[in-house]
């Protein structure tokens, strides 16, 4: 059976990763609407993903004793100027999951959950694979600045982008 602490922190990240599953559809709907078509593609599958990481959580909490809750839908009001500005909010969402995995692992760790800290490894390595991604996605992007030639080349390389979710075989059991 889940602790009480620990479900509401696995409930936290599921709306976590829901909220960047929806940040990740409105800027891709916004690409879609700029001509990047390659960077909108990226952005629905990995809106996609975020929303099958958000399923790994509710499959866990509720196959280990707990309930897991649908996550409320809050608008997003966003500022975006330019390509570079979408991937700067997806490298900051990716920061913001990082942090609460991190959080999710110290709390595991504290209460000897060992059975939760086992599934959760499985976030800690998709995040740094993210990360690592997405920065080196937003260095392109400075690179050729303004240059329309330049950041049609780069979106039609986002486009060839297919992201194999980290390998963890312990975190099979939350498949969605
Ligand atoms: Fe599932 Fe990249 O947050």
């Amino acid at each position: 059976m889940l602790k009480k602490d620990i479900e509401k922190a696995l409930n936290e990240q599921i709306s976590i990763e829901g909220s960047a599953s929806f940040l990740y559809l409105s800027l891709a709907s916004w690409c879609d609407t700029k001509g990047f078509e390659g960077s909108a593609a990226f952005l629905y599958q990995q809106s996609d993903e975020e929303r099958m990481h958000m399923l790994r959580l509710f499959h866990y909490i509720n196959n280990s004793g707990g309930f897991a809750v649908a996550p409320e839908i809050k608008k997003q009001n966003l500022k975006i100027g330019n390509l570079a500005d979408v991937f700067r909010l997806v490298y900051k969402s990716e920061t913001k999951v990082t942090e609460s995995v991190n959080e999710m692992v110290d709390l595991c760790s504290r209460q000897k959950d060992f059975s939760t800290l086992n599934f959760i490894q499985w976030y800690v390595s998709e995040q740094y694979e993210e990360e690592v991604l997405m920065k080196s996605i937003i260095d392109k992007i400075e690179l050729v600045g303004d240059d329309g030639k330049g950041l049609f080349m780069i979106d039609q390389y986002i486009k060839t982008i297919r992201k194999q979710p980290a390998a963890n075989p312990a975190a099979a059991e939350g498949d969605a």
